[in-house]
């Protein structure tokens, strides 16, 4: 078991065009474009305690599947030094770092049983023994594991993920979850220090994807070892990560518990990335008012929030000026009041004990959703009047998009 140091990583790919002869006639003969860097991390630092379940999430290309190979030692570190426990690793063989990499691909071999699938890297594993020559002196060697203590660990991993009635098919004999879960056995067998899993659950069914991401959070409370697991699915995030990373081109955008990405997102980015359905964006106006935060949206109309109920804004916005932001509001956080602001409905969506509202502001602006628990009684086109919760608003500066809000409620 052992906790993490990544700092200032960064993982540069020369993309070299490659002659081919299809440019090399629309180029007309001329030598391809100069060598072109590509970084695809960028900066990466994070401290990981021992035993943490951490999360890597964002969206496709964002540069987690790169990070997470430079850990497994399968990609080179460009720049920057990555501790495993308190040992500088940037140049030690993958083998050597105590690692267990799970794939999206289980990458089972097919012709084994799930008992020789797990066995497999038990084989060559070593471990610290002793041997007694012929004039009875005791030597410390390394040994190899006998078949009995093979059998044992293949056991102790079957019971914890479940799959003993498994043990003697083949991989084309069991379902993607079973699968999953002997790959999953592959990896604790060797009891590493580090778990790194890569879209283990991609390959499965929604229900079965619910199942093993309990199972996995299951696991890791057993082992107790440190877990990094990288998902584009925010939901997968949010339920299994004690702290997750948002990645946005190869850079981190924050990184907190779920709750705290939810109730208070650093930027525009991770606000729209975390939660279902997406927070909601407006272009409004603010300029401080004694007690009150005179807020202008795109059609005009104006409400005036209680500085005291709004949560704690940078004081450079609030220097009696007039300034642009992004206000965010989450869907559930916005309620139909009669002297709310004034939208009309476009369409609404009954999805069983909730209801989705789906209403603009003027018939070029875009949509926001209202989330409410009743069956509302309307119909597209007909007027609605909302309001946000004041304690629930979020801003962020127009240009930055940036948070300009702290965690706390209220303002002097
Ligand atoms: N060998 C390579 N040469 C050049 N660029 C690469 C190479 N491998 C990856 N990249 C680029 O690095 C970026 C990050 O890739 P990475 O595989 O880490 O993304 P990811 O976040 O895991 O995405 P996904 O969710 O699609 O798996 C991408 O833009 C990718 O095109
Ligand atoms: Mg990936």
């Amino acid at each position: 078991m052992a906790g993490l140091s990544l700092r200032h990583i960064y993982k540069r790919y020369n993309t070299k065009k490659r002659f081919n002869l299809i440019n090399f006639i629309k180029h007309k003969g001329k030598p391809p474009k100069t060598d072109k860097e590509f970084v695809a991390v960028k900066d990466f630092s994070m401290e990981i305690e021992d035993g943490e379940f951490i999360v890597f999430v964002g969206p496709s290309g964002c540069g987690k599947s790169t990070t997470l190979r430079m850990i497994a030692g399968l990609e080179e570190i460009s720049d920057g030094a990555m501790y495993i426990g308190d040992t500088f690793v940037n140049d030690v063989d993958p083998k050597n770092r105590d690692i267990a990499m799970v794939f999206q691909s289980y990458a089972l071999y097919p012709h084994m049983t799930a008992f020789q699938n797990i066995a497999f890297g038990l084989k060559m594993k070593k471990v610290p023994g002793t041997k007694t020559d012929k004039n009875g002196n005791v030597k410390n060697v390394m040994r190899h594991l006998t078949k009995e203590e093979i059998k044992d660990k293949v056991r102790w991993a079957a019971e914890v993920l479940n799959i003993e009635e498994q043990l003697n098919k083949k991989p084309g004999e069991m379902s993607g979850g079973q699968r999953q879960r002997i790959a999953l056995g592959r990896a604790i067998v060797r009891n590493p220090k580090v778990f790194l899993l890569d879209e283990p659950l991609s390959n499965l069914d929604a229900k079965l994807r619910a199942n093993m991401r309990a199972e996995i959070v299951k696991l890791h409370n057993k082992l107790k070892t440190t877990f990094i697991y990288v998902t584009h699915d925010q939901v997968e995030a949010m339920t299994m990560g004690t702290r997750i990373v948002v990645m946005k081109l190869g850079v981190i955008q924050q990184i907190d518990t779920p709750t705290n990405l939810f109730d208070y997102p650093a930027n525009k980015f991770v606000a729209g990335f975390i939660g279902t359905p997406q927070m909601n964006f407006f272009d409004v106006t603010i300029r401080k008012n004694g007690s009150v935060l005179e807020t202008i949206f795109e059609d005009g109309q104006a409400v005036n929030y209680k500085l005291d109920s709004l949560r704690k804004i940078d004081v450079k916005y609030l220097d009696g000026e007039i300034h642009k932001v992004i206000l965010g509001i989450r869907g559930e956080k916005i309620f139909v009041s009669d002297d709310g602001l004034k939208t009309s409905l476009t369409i609404k969506e009954v999805l069983g004990d909730t209801t989705q509202l789906f209403l603009h502001f003027t018939e070029d602006s875009k949509d926001f959703i209202v989330c409410v628990s009743e069956r509302a009684d309307y119909n597209s086109g007909d007027a609605v009047r909302v309001k946000f919760s004041e304690k629930n608003i979020h801003m962020f500066d127009a240009e930055t998009e940036v948070s300009i809000m702290g965690r706390e409620i209220g303002n002097k």
